[in-house]
């Protein structure tokens, strides 16, 4: 399922609930890969090429009525689809590794456990859009959903009422929780690829234990 074929580099994503610190994290992992010599794409789900930034804007935007569940999950693999032809299979053959802020959990997680989706059909959709390509390592930050939303809430100033990106932010707790758990589930059904890493810690701890992690994972970059 997870035959690299023609590519070469590696590719790392990073998972977690809404404010958990994955484009920290991911940033300083792609910096430190780089001064081991090894040439890092950093990218982003949804988005990471231009026609899929344009369906980011339509997911992360407006209010959690903006679109039914079944159009969420269309976009967000139509918007993967294009990411994968056009940014990270390419920088994969080229020999570069790809650090992606999110992948096809976050699609199990939010619109599965979140939304209520049936797994299976979302499996269905990955094999038939991608051949149910998932990366070869995948770090999940985890800390209480709470604490992630609020940071995240901040961080788009909706405590001010003038956010940005909140569509999801603006979801119940109950929905972040089931996220959470999710991400949770899929970790303990896969532990080859997954780490999960308690991101409460300070920003330099959690640095340490994601490179860790990938060290182990990859003894080569040591
Ligand atoms: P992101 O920018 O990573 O948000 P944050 O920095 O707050 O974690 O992602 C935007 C939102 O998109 C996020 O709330 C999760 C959601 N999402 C899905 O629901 N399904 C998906 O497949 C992906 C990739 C993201």
């Amino acid at each position: 399922m997870n035959d690299r074929g023609p590519f070469q580099g590696k590719f790392i994503s990073f998972e977690g609930g809404d404010g958990v610190g994955k484009s920290t994290q991911s940033q300083r992992l792609s910096q430190r890969l780089e001064r081991c010599g090894i040439e890092v794409v950093r990218t982003r789900e949804p988005g990471g090429c231009p026609f899929s930034e344009r369906l980011r804007h339509l997911l992360v935007s407006g209010s959690p009525e903006t679109m039914d569940a079944k159009t969420e999950l269309l976009l967000m693999t139509a918007a993967r689809i294009e990411h994968v032809r056009q940014l990270i299979q390419p920088a994969l053959k080229q020999g570069k590794w790809v650090v992606c802020d999110r992948f096809f959990d976050s699609t199990l997680a939010y619109q599965g456990f979140g939304r209520g989706m049936e797994r299976s059909f979302i499996e269905m959709l990955h094999g038939w859009a991608l051949g149910g390509w998932v990366p070869d390592l995948t770090i999940l930050l985890t800390m209480d959903p709470q604490d992630g939303t609020k940071r995240s809430r901040e961080k788009w100033g909706l405590l001010n009422g003038q956010g940005a990106e909140v569509r999801f932010e603006m979801e119940e707790a109950a929905f972040h929780q089931r996220v959470h758990e999710g991400f949770i589930t899929l970790a303990r059904n896969d532990p080859r690829r997954f780490r999960v890493i308690d991101a409460m810690s300070s920003e330099e701890i959690v640095m340490e234990a994601v490179w860790k992690a990938v060290k182990g994972v990859f003894p080569e970059v040591a």
